[in-house]
């Protein structure tokens, strides 16, 4: 009998809240037949709402701080913990902190993160969930959107692999643009990391492509 053996492409996701992008992702991964597993959910909070979503799905759970404390991993130590495992894509999904440089550097272009709006706008410190879309609501910007990019050192500035964008001309609150948005990086984060596990993201002409 010949055995194959396909090596699993792996993914560490970062989370800060409820975690639908989490759940998204691995209801997109067990869908489709792929090669690509999250193994292992990292969280700055102890008790996080997203950590439920892989209870039964034997993925273990991390909560990292800078320093080793009670409850708590330092960052270098989930740096050689993902260096264990292996880890090919890490995702932030929902993390709110700011990821330290020691990770950066070690994951250079494999780290992404998910922005609830069109970046380079509406980015930066201070610049995640209801805040974005209150800014964007305030504005009275008419589109809005999902945008996925690479993590660098600067917050919300690294280069972008994907964007959608919705019409908002039409919205009474800033929830509504978050549901709305929030729709939209149910659909483009798992596709993203789908053609991650492919091989299918190029740098060309100092831009991001992905393949079909
Ligand atoms: C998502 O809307 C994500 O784009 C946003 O936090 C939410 C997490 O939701 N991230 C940021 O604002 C990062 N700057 P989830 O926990 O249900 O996936």
């Amino acid at each position: 009998m010949v055995k194959i053996l396909v090596k699993m492409y792996k993914i560490a996701v970062f989370v800060s809240g409820r975690g639908s992008n989490l759940k998204a992702i691995l209801d997109r991964l067990s869908q489709f037949e792929s090669t690509a597993e999250v193994v292992c959910v990292i969280s700055d909070k102890i008790e996080c709402s997203a950590f439920k979503i892989v209870e039964s799905k034997n993925i273990p759970t991390y909560t990292v701080s800078q320093n080793d404390e009670k409850g708590f991993i330092s960052y270098a130590k989930i740096l050689l913990l993902l260096e264990d495992l292996d880890i090919d894509l890490i995702v932030l999904a929902g993390y709110l902190k700011k990821i330290p440089n020691i990770l950066i550097e070690k994951f250079e272009k494999k780290i992404i993160n998910i922005h609830p709006a069109l970046l380079p706008a509406f980015g930066g410190k201070g610049m995640y969930g209801l805040n974005v879309h209150k800014a964007v609501f305030d504005k009275s910007v008419q589109v809005s959107g999902a945008t996925i990019h690479f993590v660098d050192k600067v917050y919300d500035n690294g280069k972008i692999i994907a964007q959608k964008s919705i019409d908002i001309s039409d919205v009474d609150s800033p929830e509504q643009i978050a549901e709305r948005v929030l729709e939209i990086e149910h659909q483009l984060l798992p596709e993203v990391v789908l053609k991650f596990s492919e091989n299918k993201v190029v740098e060309k002409n100092n831009r991001i492509y992905l393949l079909n």
